[in-house]
């Protein structure tokens, strides 16, 4: 076995994948204001930026050949409500982060998250009511907000929320409206996973969400059979792609998924990896640069042919070396 692996032409020839920037999507954070840098604590290296700045962000991250951004909204206090209506006004947030973005950098694709947790009072991505996390009522908003979202220039739809049925629901809403150009990549089995909470800083939906947790929607950790049906009922209901999240963690299941549907088959490498591996690498405990291209190629080994990652302009820069 070690023929091939002496040299490193040989070692080239035979390597079975490529990470390429083509594979990459970057999340990135927007907040209120002009000349905004916010670095978020949990996520050192990864800052939230006001609609002007992330316009250049996005400018460089398309120079750098990154095919997408996935925009995420950190919206003030004062705008969560128990209805979260600011979910679906026209001009919030991440409707005129989408339209200053998209007229800047027409040529970068943008995805925006449907779940209602940046607008809920109490963090949850659905309506709740009685305690209880109402499933068509909340597909109805889901439906009105990303009705707005594309009407801002979002190319792709990501719900996110986990409710039954929100895919037929949305893809019916788009298509009734015009909007039958927009794809939808649905966050088909996502976990009630603990590797969220800088996500949750980042957004502030942490301090809302009042230690609570998001299992009777999200998956249980312990299941993968239920991931292949989440992955059929989306499919079936129109997704254009399918994503699996957290990442690493769950790459046995992005490898089912890739084999049973052989579809685009999307993971999303979360918040909480991304400062695992910063953590380690500020205490100089791992080699950064090499940790962090390990883990993206680890994706497509397992079969993902994209990946959502915190990491993708660092990442786009070396792979461009
Ligand atoms: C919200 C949403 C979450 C993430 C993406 N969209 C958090 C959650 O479900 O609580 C997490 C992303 C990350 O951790 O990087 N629906």
């Amino acid at each position: 076995m070690r023929r091939n692996r002496r040299d490193d032409w040989s070692r080239r020839l035979v390597s079975e994948n490529r990470l390429t920037v083509d594979d990459l999507i970057w999340p990135v954070f927007v907040v209120e204001g002009t000349g905004v840098r916010q670095e978020v604590a949990s996520m050192p290296g990864v800052a939230r930026f006001s609609i002007d700045l992330l316009v250049e962000e996005a400018r460089r991250a398309a120079d750098l050949g990154i095919p997408a951004i996935a925009v995420f909204p950190s919206v003030e206090a004062a705008l969560k409500t128990p209805d979260a209506a600011e979910a679906v006004n026209p001009d919030n947030l991440v409707c005129r982060a989408v339209r200053a973005v998209k007229k800047a950098v027409p040529r970068l694709g943008i995805i925006c998250d449907v779940a209602l947790d940046p607008y809920n009072s109490d963090g949850h991505d659905g309506l709740v009511i009685d305690d209880y996390v109402v499933n068509d009522r909340t597909n109805e908003i889901l439906c009105r907000q990303s009705l707005v979202q594309a009407a801002a220039g979002c190319d792709v739809i990501a719900p996110s929320d986990m409710m039954d049925g929100r895919i037929k629901e949305i893809r019916q809403a788009l298509d009734s409206a015009g909007f039958d150009h927009v794809r939808i990549l649905s966050y088909a089995a996502k976990f009630a996973s603990s590797f969220y909470g800088p996500f949750r800083d980042a957004v502030g939906s942490k301090s809302a969400l009042k230690g609570g947790d998001k299992k009777t929607y999200q998956m249980d950790p312990a299941n993968t059979d239920e991931a292949l049906r989440e992955v059929a009922l989306d499919l079936s209901e129109g997704a254009d792609m399918v994503m699996v999240k957290p990442g690493l963690p769950y790459l046995d299941i992005v490898r089912r998924v890739k084999e049973s549907f052989s579809v685009p088959t999307l993971a999303y490498q979360v918040s909480g990896e991304y400062a695992m591996m910063k953590a380690a690498a500020l205490n100089g405990w791992l080699d950064w640069d090499k940790v962090m291209l390990e883990s993206l190629l680890a994706f497509k080994r397992a079969g993902a042919d994209a990946i959502l990652t915190y990491t993708a302009p660092e990442a786009a820069r070396l792979l461009a070396k």
